[in-house]
């Protein structure tokens, strides 16, 4: 049986596995969030970075992308990489995913994706809800291993503009972190 993978944030435009088709759509009832620490990839534990994790959000939608694997061999070495890439997500969740935003019937069942909890228990490098502000200016300030932080948001915006999808959080964080660049106030203190 094929396994699906849904991406809503760099695995939107980087995957790193093989897969044999991609689809463009949303799941329902959460939304695209700045509210996951990252000390591995966007961040150092000394100044951690911020990515996106889903929060449940009644009547809204996430979009993003689906992966379909299809041989065993790649479901393995897809789950064996992704387990390294996504380690601070704590929850993996399976999700309806939706191609027609005028249907009520799913295109897939069952579509897996990472999920950065709120459980500092689990995810213990979980930010949560800040002021614009201050998510802007950590992420203009922010960089790890994978690059600066910013451009992760940078990135993730493109890709949304070209899969559609207009996401008020993208565009007013990233419209604020321009501002932040512009007037050089990036300052790791
Ligand atoms: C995802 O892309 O689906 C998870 C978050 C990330 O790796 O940016």
């Amino acid at each position: 049986m094929a396994m699906w993978i849904f991406g809503y944030g760099s695995l939107i435009w980087k995957a790193g596995f093989h897969y044999d088709d991609r689809l463009v759509g949303f799941i329902k009832g959460y939304r695209r969030v700045f509210y996951q620490g990252s000390t591995d990839h966007r961040g150092t534990p000394e100044y951690p970075g911020r990515t996106v994790t889903l929060e449940p959000a009644q009547g809204q939608v996430c979009w993003g992308v689906a992966y379909k694997i299809t041989s065993k061999e790649h479901q393995s070495a897809a789950l064996e990489y992704l387990e390294v890439r996504e380690k601070q997500y704590d929850r993996k969740a399976y999700f309806d995913f939706f191609t027609d935003p005028s249907s009520v019937t799913p295109a897939l069942c069952g579509v897996m994706t990472y999920i950065g909890s709120t459980d500092k228990k689990t995810n213990e490098n979980y930010l949560g809800p800040a002021p614009i502000e201050e998510i802007a200016k950590q992420i203009a300030t922010a960089e790890g291993p994978s690059g600066p932080n910013r451009d992760y948001l940078f990135h993730l915006e493109k890709e949304l503009i070209k899969i559609g999808c207009k996401d008020d959080h993208v565009i007013e964080l990233a419209n604020e972190v321009r501002q932040i660049l512009l007037k050089g106030e990036v300052i790791r203190s």
